[in-house]
């Protein structure tokens, strides 16, 4: 009852971060952390799918299996880069014998896009230089100014967490440069990721152990990024890509329009109190597409425009007028799975929508005018995890909603804040309803069922 129909998710056991995202040989792929074994962390996998239009999705055999030496204990994540028309795919090997862990930065190669070949370790866990700990993973790889970098999570022996980068001319032979932050970033770094276009420059990632800060901060871990070049290590202005309650270890990639692409992850590391688990054996789901644009120092994201494939019945109000309560049920806008388009004109007045809705439960998104906040409320959202989020705004324009069965994507204002979230409501929690404090016309509603 709970299985997405359009965000990626795994057939059974658990999935966390996006691996290995390419668009290579006119087809996208995209890999994730998987233990087919359990819903829980543990003997992470690649699983593996394809598409031509990321959209339609192809499941593939399983990439990587934790079965050699170096990668036992899992493997973990990790990018795609392609080189010679093959498809290099660089992962951490974890290994624990007796409760200490070694970190091996690895290597597999296909020439076929469905078959790869383990090449082994390109940075060995001897190889860590000694000002840091095991925790060293999540090798993402580019190139820049004609060079491969590779960037890398890691933590210091003083238990903080940084960045760090190696080079080479080969993807075989990599040397240790430096690292590249210098802020508090808590006890780890994950994921990292660097974009850039003509102008723009953004590292993104997943830092662990920083402390809330009023409405910032508020989830078990944090991902974000810093508008910044690669080696600008003392810019620490640190701002999260998402508002909502699961968000975590995104990671990017040039879809075949050149364009900067983001996949993350819904869920949140340690938080598996998910009642899909119980249910039915699976947990975990991967965002829909989204495009990045850097713009006056900010990351906008917009839904990718190839998901304008998944619309089918198609319903556009407009102008509509009304006082406190409209329940959209009577122009048969409802449903679970979805994309809701509301555009205002009037960008200060107090408004309130209500999703998957049936008499007390609904997920409320809100915006409050005066304080210039808008907030997604899960607290009567059915089962799992509750909780209210919320984000400075400083006028609402536009809000892009997709529903689909047991999660939430709202982006705001053409990308300039996006709150994403699981929620758990009952199938037939289907109804939306609009709500303001006073007499409110919207311009237009779009629907589109999926
Ligand atoms: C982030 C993360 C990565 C690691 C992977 C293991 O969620 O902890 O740092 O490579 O998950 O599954």
């Amino acid at each position: 009852m709970w299985k997405n129909k359009f965000h990626i998710s795994p057939p059974f056991g658990l999935l966390n971060d996006p691996n290995g995202l390419i668009f290579w040989n006119n087809e996208y792929h995209i890999f994730y952390q998987w233990n087919p074994n359990a819903c829980e962390h543990g003997s992470k996998h690649w699983a593996h799918l394809k598409s031509r239009d990321l959209i339609n999705w192809e499941f593939l055999p399983i990439a990587l299996s934790p079965n050699d030496w170096f990668d036992k204990n899992g493997c973990y994540s990790g990018s795609a880069i392609e080189k010679d028309n093959k498809l290099y795919l660089f992962y951490t090997g974890n290994v624990k014998n007796n409760d200490i862990r070694e970190s091996y930065q690895c290597l597999a190669i296909s020439t076929n896009g469905i078959d790869f070949e383990k090449k082994g370790p390109v940075i060995h866990d001897k190889d860590i230089p000694k000002e840091y700990t095991k925790h060293f993973r999540d090798p993402k790889v580019f190139i820049k100014d004609g060079v491969y970098k590779m960037v890398l999570g890691a933590q210091k022996v003083d238990l903080t967490g940084t960045i760090v980068v190696f080079s080479s001319h080969n993807l075989i032979d990599w040397d240790f440069e430096q690292e590249i932050i210098n802020g508090n970033f808590g006890f780890m770094c994950e994921c990292p990721d660097f974009i850039e276009d003509q102008n723009n420059k953004a590292l993104i990632f997943s830092p662990q152990g920083i402390k809330a800060d009023g409405d910032l901060f508020n989830n078990r871990y944090q991902s974000g990024y810093i508008i910044r070049d690669l080696y600008d290590v003392e810019k620490n202005d640190f701002i999260e890509l998402d508002r909502g309650f699961e968000f975590y270890a995104p990671q990017t990639f040039k879809d075949e329009n050149n364009k900067n692409v983001l996949i993350g992850w819904i869920g949140m590391p340690e938080e598996l109190e998910h009642p899909s688990i119980e249910k039915e054996n699976w947990v975990h789901s991967l965002t829909i597409p989204r495009v990045l644009e850097i713009k006056k120092n900010k990351i906008l994201q917009k839904p990718h425009n190839n998901l304008k494939k998944l619309r089918k019945e198609k319903i556009v109000i407009e102008n509509i007028c009304f006082e406190n309560t409209i329940d959209l049920s009577k122009y048969n806008i409802l449903g679970d799975t979805y994309e809701l388009i509301i555009s205002l004109e009037d960008f200060s007045k107090h408004i309130e929508i209500d999703l998957r809705k049936k008499g007390n439960e609904r997920t409320t998104f809100s915006f409050n005018p005066i304080e210039k906040k808008v907030s997604l409320n899960r607290n009567f959202s059915g089962s799992g995890y509750k909780g209210i989020r919320k984000c400075y705004l400083k006028n609402l324009k536009k809000i892009h909603i997709f529903v689909d069965k047991c999660s939430i994507e709202i982006f705001l204002n053409d990308g300039e804040e996006v709150f994403t979230g699981n929620i758990y409501p009952n199938k037939d929690s289907l109804g939306i309803e609009i709500r303001s404090k006073m007499l409110f016309t919207i311009p237009k509603i779009e629907f589109y069922k999926f």
